[in-house]
């Protein structure tokens, strides 16, 4: 049996209501193994950030389950949701959540030291060198442009080595270089770590880097591809991106 760090059952979203009504993902079932890479793909409004939210527990599906170690968070109350976000569960998404009045390097290690952990500095300035930010440590997010402030978000969620890390177009607003190394980062948390981690993204070079690409269409999974490479994303993606 697979060991699933992830587990999504059933899961429907729908937005609004009468004739402005969304279903943004319908009966999403889908599990993500511990220590796999997935990348989300599909069409802009196909669920992609939904499906994300759902399985992060910063949003609540309609109904279904979404399973993180057993339990299911559909049902959790809002302090068991912080716990679940302080302990287990990393996101990168498009709002960044800074908090303007820190520093870089304070904004990455607030979590951990909201957790009563203490990160190893010199692990702080490995991170944020690596994700391109080195000599912008004593910044405020003002002083920051919004892919720089992305790649504190980033380190900031790799820092505490979640178990499950959600990553929503990490690398979307990254130049090349900088997009690598953020991938780099991501594959070695899975591989170094045995970390699960779930992106979504529009480029294939970067879905390639994923052990198995999910396309999303119209709130549903419609194709699930093993070890792709770049050029048939690129291929399967066709019309639909
Ligand atoms: N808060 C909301 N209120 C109403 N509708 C929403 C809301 N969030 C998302 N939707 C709708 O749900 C559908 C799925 O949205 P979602 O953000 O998941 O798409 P996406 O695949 O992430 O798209 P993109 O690639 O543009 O980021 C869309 O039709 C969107 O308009
Ligand atoms: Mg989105």
């Amino acid at each position: 049996m697979v060991d699933h760090a992830v587990l999504l059952e059933e899961v429907t979203r729908t937005y609004g209501k009468g004739a402005t009504e969304v279903a943004a993902l319908r009966r999403v079932s889908i599990g993500f193994p511990r220590g796999s890479f997935t990348a989300v793909m599909g069409p802009s409004g196909s669920g992609k950030s939904t499906l994300l939210q759902c399985a992060s527990g910063l949003d609540r599906p309609d109904s279904g389950a979404v399973r993180i170690a057993g339990q299911d968070i559909t049902r959790f109350g809002e302090n068991e949701l912080a716990v679940l976000r302080r302990d287990q569960v990393g996101v990168i998404f498009q709002a960044f959540n800074l908090v303007p009045s820190l520093t870089a390097w304070q904004n990455v290690i607030l979590p951990s030291s909201l957790a009563r952990r203490r990160p190893d500095p010199s692990r702080v300035r490995e991170l944020l060198h690596r994700v391109g930010l080195a000599g912008r440590e004593g910044h405020r997010p003002a002083q920051l442009s919004g892919g720089q402030q992305q790649r504190v978000a980033i380190a900031r969620a790799l820092l505490g080595r979640p178990e499950v890390l959600f990553a929503d177009e990490p690398t979307g607003a990254l130049d090349r270089r900088t997009g690598h190394e953020v991938l780099a980062l991501l594959r070695e948390a899975v591989d170094a770590f045995g970390q699960t981690v779930v992106m979504v993204t529009h480029d294939p070079e970067a879905a390639a880097q994923a052990d198995r690409v999910l396309l999303l269409t119209d709130g549903r999974i419609v194709e699930v591809l093993d070890r792709p490479s770049a050029d048939q994303i690129g291929m399967r993606l066709g019309g639909r991106r």
